[in-house]
């Protein structure tokens, strides 16, 4: 057994050596409990590549804090480490590299926290091969349909079914055989076609890098065997060319280059190629490199390239060949892990990345999840931390997509609240039929300057959010009146009044809210377009969707106004008598009493309805709207 440490005369002839071996990366899956951390730091001390300094901490901190008296508990070679990676709280997953006479190994170990999905989706992504361990004792679990399902589901195909804790049965065959026998049927019900099942005992090291004279019985590989066994994923260099650019390289005028990586193909000087989503058409020119040009790249390698033409290249894009062009699209249908406490809101805006492009998305209503237990997919409303499910996908924009089972980096996505800037879901685009959009804005002759014209002012947006009972309907309505007035034309949108018609089908859900505020913003944007000063009072308690409103108009043509009532007096104003009914229970999900209102912070007007008139507040108002230029004084 070679190891990474050993001193190598000829450094030439080793790294060429290195290169000739094929890579394998695997993830683990499992937790603590079914001694992953021993397995994982006793295959590398069997394989002899612990790192000298790494065992004379383990030595020391298994004589201070090991549970295995004087021998070394490999565990804690893992756990030091983990806990070292868990100070830099960006990185979940932490990439371990080992070599062995045969091949080299790059493993992604995750953290066994209860938030294991998010890391292991990570991990998963680009692995080959993944080793589920089970407890013997304890045989396949929730938690391991769990593993297999989102090892499946982000394209592995082979497994290796580390049964451990044999010692504890007795080195029982009828154990082990019954533990593979049910996860056989697990196995097939999720499509992974090849596993491999090696008995364990990761304490004493049975079958992890030899066979053991604990389990005669046993005649197939050992763990390190059958990790040297397995097929790796090769890159696509036969495939057409799909270059995704992460950046636009431009030192000075004299230079463009467009770096990323080549995902499939190749790409040489002189190869016609285009770019999408644009479509621009050009010739490859250089392929740059600090050590000199390239006379071509391939599948898998960083480089960076100038076109032979001035067009429009940007982050994100893709440029691939003409001849065989990617899809394009706006809409697709994925598989996705939630991996956030905070509920999926269909219908809400979040960001999605796709290769290097970012672009807002949307996840429609209809909804299926997976029950792990049955491997039954059922529709849901929505779909919650760790849940796995199908959904439709639209972006704001089109861009270059695939599916994942052929391109895991254009057809994986995750997805990113866009407030928080939380990841809170990962995802395998699954179907890209019927994909492309055939709508396009139509640009019209008569526009909102030549309206302007006609009307004699601006137009604008005025957005009263509040709990109910705040008294934005009251304000709306004054502030109408004044404007009319003035002879400004107006149009006053309300919850109530959109819910009689437009929202009628819509109730109080958060998806619904969420949809009820998307309908009245995009009617506000209509009316606003037409030339009018829109006033629109709808509690809108969520600040995603009001922000997705305010998105839609520049700075200035949109005032949002918080009408902000403590819950207290709103409820004892109670002027439709509905606090008294959501007390008595006989309506769910009122605001502020089973319903959250997300109060705004950013407001251009806050109206304390405690202290403020309602006169007073539609002068403030009015005040802004001249202000702005949107009116005259
Ligand atoms: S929003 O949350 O989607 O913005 P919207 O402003 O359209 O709500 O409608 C709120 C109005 O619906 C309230 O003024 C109230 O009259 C009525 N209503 C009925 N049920 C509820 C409820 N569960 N929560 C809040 N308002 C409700």
């Amino acid at each position: 057994m070679s190891t990474t440490g050993t001193a190598v005369a000829d450094i030439g002839a080793f790294l060429a050596d290195h290169e000739s071996r094929s890579t394998l990366r695997f993830i683990t899956c499992g937790s603590v409990d079914d001694g992953k951390s021993t397995l994982i730091g006793r295959l590398l001390y069997e394989a002899d590549l612990v790192l000298d300094d790494q065992l004379a901490t383990l030595e020391v901190d298994s004589r201070k804090v090991g549970t295995r008296g004087a021998d070394l508990d490999f565990a804690l070679l893992v756990d030091g480490l983990q806990a070292e990676r868990e100070q830099g709280i960006t990185i979940d997953v932490a990439y371990r590299f080992f070599t062995t006479a045969r091949r080299q190994f790059i493993v992604a170990d995750t953290p066994g926290h209860v938030q294991y999905t998010r890391n292991m989706a990570t991990g998963a992504s680009t692995a080959d091969l993944a080793v589920i361990l089970v407890d013997a004792t304890r045989g396949v679990l929730e938690q391991t349909r769990r593993h297999t399902h989102l090892v499946a589901l982000m394209g592995i195909d082979q497994v290796i079914l580390a049964v451990n804790k044999l010692d504890l049965v007795g080195y029982s065959r009828d154990r082990f055989d019954a533990v593979v026998a049910d996860y056989a049927v697990l196995a097939d019900e999720v499509g992974i076609d090849r596993v491999t099942a090696v008995p364990l005992c990761a304490v004493n090291g049975d079958n992890l890098t030899g066979p053991s004279p604990n389990t005669a019985w046993y005649s197939g590989p050992s763990l390190l065997g059958a990790l040297e066994d397995a097929p790796a994923r090769g890159r696509d260099a036969e495939g057409p060319l799909r270059f995704a650019v992460q950046w636009v390289n431009r030192p000075d005028s004299s230079f463009r280059g467009f770096s990323g990586e080549v995902l499939a193909g190749t790409i040489a000087p002189g190869d016609d190629v285009v770019v999408l989503p644009s479509g621009a058409r050009s010739v490859v020119d250089r392929i740059v490199t600090a050590e000199g040009d390239l006379d071509r790249a391939t599948a898998g390698q960083a480089v960076t390239f100038t076109l032979s033409d001035e067009v429009d290249v940007s982050r994100g894009d893709v440029i691939a060949d003409p001849a065989e062009p990617p899809i394009v699209a706006d809409r697709f249908g994925a598989q996705l892990v939630w991996m956030a406490e905070t509920p999926l809101v269909p219908g809400r805006r979040y960001r999605a990345k796709i290769g290097t492009a970012t672009v807002g998305a949307t996840v429609g209503p209809s909804l299926r999840a997976v029950d792990i237990a049955s491997g039954i997919a059922a529709p849901v409303a929505s779909l919650g931390l760790n849940d796995i499910g199908t959904v439709a996908v639209t972006l704001d924009a089109p861009i270059v997509i695939d599916r994942y089972a052929r391109d895991r980096t254009l057809g994986g996505l995750i997805l990113i609240d866009r407030l928080t800037n939380d990841t809170v879901a990962a995802g395998m685009i699954d179907d890209t039929s019927g994909t492309v959009s055939d709508l396009h804005w139509q640009d019209l002759s008569v526009d909102r300057t030549a309206r302007r014209g006609l009307m004699g002012h601006g137009s604008a947006v005025v957005w009263l959010t509040g709990v109910s009972g705040a008294g934005k309907s009251t304000i709306a309505d004054a502030v109408e009146r004044k404007l009319h007035a003035r002879g400004v034309h107006t149009f006053l949108l309300d919850g109530d009044n959109l819910r009689h018609g437009l929202c009628r089908d819509l109730g109080f859900s958060e998806a619904d809210r969420s949809e009820n505020i998307r309908r009245a913003g995009s009617v506000a944007k209509l009316l606003h377009e037409a030339g009018l000063v829109v006033i629109a009072a709808f509690i809108s308690p969520y600040e995603a969707e009001r922000r997705a409103v305010r998105e839609q108009f520049s700075v200035g043509e949109f005032v949002e106004v918080f009408v902000d009532t403590p819950i207290a007096v709103a409820a004892d104003r109670d002027p439709k008598g509905l606090y008294a009914k959501a007390e008595r229970g006989e309506l769910v999900n009122f605001t502020c009493i089973d319903a959250p209102y997300e109060a705004p912070d950013d407001a251009e007007v806050r109206i304390d309805t405690t202290v403020t008139s309602v006169e007073h507040a539609a002068n403030d108002i009015i005040a802004r709207l001249v202000e702005n230029g949107i009116i005259g004084g």
